[in-house]
């Protein structure tokens, strides 16, 4: 495979893998997650080997795949609304073909082929191996569905294709799946149940990394505290493993701990952690190594004890402010960033105050906050009335915004002055005299380009910050460099 290198819109140089043997052009959007974004990479390259060059232009499409997600009410809309669009383009080029990926494919299976004419192809997270059998359907003229879910597929034998990259920071998929049922989420049915990738592919994916240039690395999973690996299978059937198997097997923090002495220079980010499965040797494991970025997403969503229950997050508001200790005796200068839901069924105003209060102790750096959205099939779907007014959920959202705000803002002001290793991922969107690069908590921070380039370790004197972003002067190179 030839490599041919273009200018990215941000001007950056990104490797983008064209065969010239190559003869269709595939076109896919991702929505959702960061897993989704990964997931496109996977799908990219198997493709690529059937044939398929991707494009960043719809009409020059052969094949348009949308990788689509579920969370909320809302995400689903936005993907009807884009299929509207490829509609219109279809009448350009009729022999078009659209296929759907990821969570809506898996909710809706067949039903999409009827509710939506344009779709040609429904492939569920776990079968995108069985897409060169599909494609081979479509063009024989008939519809394809495969939304089959795996008990043991990770994919970890794809090398992905990294698509709109910066060449700087990528993603590793470590588990797919989530068992933990949390009552509002559509994710355990869409992705079904949670399985651990092989190490050594996690490990070999993230060398090649850094010989193609990357400097930072994000662990993917929707709960990766969860991982565990013991030989493959599903992480209910550790018990029955051997002894041998048990005593061997890997853990979160082991895995960290290993991808953090495979290449000692690249950063390492993790995300999503689940609060009831973080354990003390994570945290610690993150403060023995310098690579390991002090940046934990660590989403609550809700501070009332009342509605964590009926939530199914197995902790309580007590139990996560002992997590959230630990980490700051632990790691002092460790970022926290959260995901909060308002208006969940029977929600009360003391619930919401819980919430507010919980966010006076622990005040996050960021936050991802959320109106309730109820999701067909999920257990409060079937057993609670979505209760709470869709203006009760706007107005105690923008109070909860209002007062991430404001943390943020305190946060950010706690760099002034402070000298932070910050990596160069690109040219400020703002002014192209200014890089845009982050922090180890994951703060964005630009400053004044001077000699320095993409992808460099550069120590940056903080001077000025919004509730965002930092400001500063680059003062050198970092020790990391
Ligand atoms: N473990 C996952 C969380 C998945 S969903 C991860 O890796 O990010 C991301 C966030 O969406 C959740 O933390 C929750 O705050 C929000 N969310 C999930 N289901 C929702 C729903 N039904 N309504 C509103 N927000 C929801
Ligand atoms: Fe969803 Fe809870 Fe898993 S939010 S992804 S069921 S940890």
């Amino acid at each position: 495979m030839e490599k041919i290198i273009i200018e990215s819109e941000q001007g950056n140089t990104v490797a983008l893998a064209k065969n010239k043997t190559n003869t269709r052009n595939l076109y896919i959007e991702s929505y959702g997650c960061q897993m989704n974004f990964s997931d496109s990479e996977i799908v990219a390259s198997i493709l690529a080997k059937e044939g398929f060059n991707t494009t960043q232009h719809l009409e020059e499409a052969d094949l348009v795949l949308v990788n689509t997600c579920s969370i909320r009410e809302k995400a689903e809309l936005t993907v009807r609304k884009r299929l509207e669009k490829f509609n219109a383009v279809k009448k350009q080029n009729p022999h078009m073909k659209v296929g759907v990926l990821g969570c809506m494919a898996e909710r809706l299976k067949s039903k999409f082929l009827e509710e939506e004419k344009i779709v040609d192809m429904v492939v569920g997270p776990d079968a995108y191996k069985d897409l060169p059998n599909l494609i081979q359907e479509i063009d024989e003229g008939r519809n394809a569905v495969n939304v089959i879910l795996s008990k043991d597929e990770t994919y970890g034998d794809v090398a992905p294709v990294r698509l709109n990259s910066n060449g700087i920071t990528a993603f590793v998929s470590i588990t797919r799946g989530c068992d933990n049922m949390c009552t509002f989420c559509v994710v355990p049915f869409t992705r079904g149940r949670e399985r651990s990738r092989d190490p050594q592919s996690i490990i070999s994916e993230i060398n090649d990394l850094w010989k193609q240039g990357f400097k930072e690395i994000t662990l993917l999973g929707q709960n990766v505290d969860s991982y565990l690996w013991y030989g493959g299978g599903l992480k209910k059937d550790f018990a029955s493993a051997t002894a041998m198997e048990q005593a061997t097997a890997i853990n979160f923090s082991k895995l960290l701990e290993m991808t953090a002495l495979a290449q000692p220079k690249m950063r390492i980010r993790f995300s999503t952690s689940n609060p009831q499965d973080m354990t003390l040797d994570v945290i610690e494991t993150m403060a023995k190594f310098r690579n390991i970025c002090n940046y934990i997403h660590l989403p609550v969503q809700s501070g009332s004890n009342r509605i964590l229950k009926a939530m199914n997050r197995l902790h309580t508001r007590e139990e996560y402010f002992e997590l959230i200790d630990a980490i700051r005796k632990i790691i002092p200068d460790c970022a926290i960033s959260q995901d909060m839901i308002t208006g969940f069924p029977t929600e009360t105003e003391e619930d919401h105050q819980d919430t507010l209060s919980l966010m006076e102790y622990v005040k996050y750096d960021f936050g991802f906050m959320f109106a309730y959205s109820e999701r067909p099939g999920t257990l409060a779907a079937r057993k609670l009335e979505d209760d709470i007014p869709a203006a009760t959920k706007k107005r105690r959202l923008t109070e909860i915004i209002n007062l991430q705000q404001q943390h943020a803002l305190y946060r950010t002001q706690q760099h002034l002055g402070k000298v932070e290793e910050v990596l160069i991922e690109g040219v400020s969107k703002k002014s192209d005299k200014d890089w845009m690069g982050r922090n180890s908590q994951n703060t964005v921070v630009v400053f004044p380009k001077e000699n320095y380039a993409v992808g460099d370790f550069v120590n940056v004197k903080i001077t000025d910050c919004t509730s965002a972003t930092l400001l500063g002067k680059a003062e050198g190179y970092s020790e990391n460099n």
